[in-house]
């Protein structure tokens, strides 16, 4: 893996692409890989949208094909967890506020749950969560090096289901395989469904 001493910016480390399991084919995550979730126009209250325009630059990471510097980014080196997608950030607040000494990147597409999720980390006076809004397949793939996460959160996934929706779950072989790669020895990987053949 070829990676400079000294990052030019701090908050990514350039790589050219990172390892992925052998078993993993990438082509299928991405290219030919069918997303898990559909643009929609939804509702975003003026304060969400408020809080988009003042906060991003401060809790969230842009999206890049490049290794973040997770250490740099929280300010501090401590255990961190990827939760995918937050939704309106309920949970991921409160687990972050129990859980001073972790790190927690939350990663979502949904416009409104990252305006409502910048609002409780502004409310709360929460330090420890940091947010990309992007496609979590690929900020996995890309941002996140392998053998780097203390855990994994998805808490009730986008269900999909109608049967040939089934291929759009985020929670796919490749992607678990993927996600695998990227915890620590000893990380855990936590999910919750109330879909019983989504959790089979
Ligand atoms: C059913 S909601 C669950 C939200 C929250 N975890 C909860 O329990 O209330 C699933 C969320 O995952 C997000 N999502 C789906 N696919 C995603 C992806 N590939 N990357 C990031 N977020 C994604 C959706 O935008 C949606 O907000």
């Amino acid at each position: 893996m070829a990676r400079m001493t000294s990052p030019p910016d701090n908050d990514a480390m350039p790589e050219t692409s990172l390892p992925t399991p052998d078993t993993v084919d990438i082509d299928a995550l991405r290219g030919g890989h069918i997303k898990s979730f559909v643009h929609r126009r939804s509702h975003i209250t003026p304060s969400q949208q408020a809080a988009i325009d003042a906060l991003m630059p401060q809790w969230s990471i842009a999206y890049k094909p490049a290794v973040v510097n997770l250490e740099k980014v929280f300010g501090r080196k401590a255990p961190v967890i990827l939760e995918i997608g937050f939704g309106m950030g309920e949970t991921t607040a409160k687990i972050a506020a129990a859980r001073p000494d972790d790190n927690f990147l939350g990663v979502e597409v949904f416009n409104a749950g990252v305006g409502a999720m910048l609002k409780r980390i502004d409310e709360t006076g929460l330090q420890n969560i940091r947010i990309i809004q992007h496609d979590a397949v690929e900020v996995v793939r890309d941002m996140i090096a392998p053998d780097t996460l203390a855990g994994v959160h998805v808490y009730f996934p986008d269900p999909w289901p109608k049967k040939r929706h089934h291929k759009r779950r985020l929670l796919q072989p490749p992607f678990v395989q993927l996600l695998a790669s990227r915890l620590a020895p000893g990380g855990y990987f936590h999910c919750a469904t109330d879909w019983e053949n989504y959790a089979e």
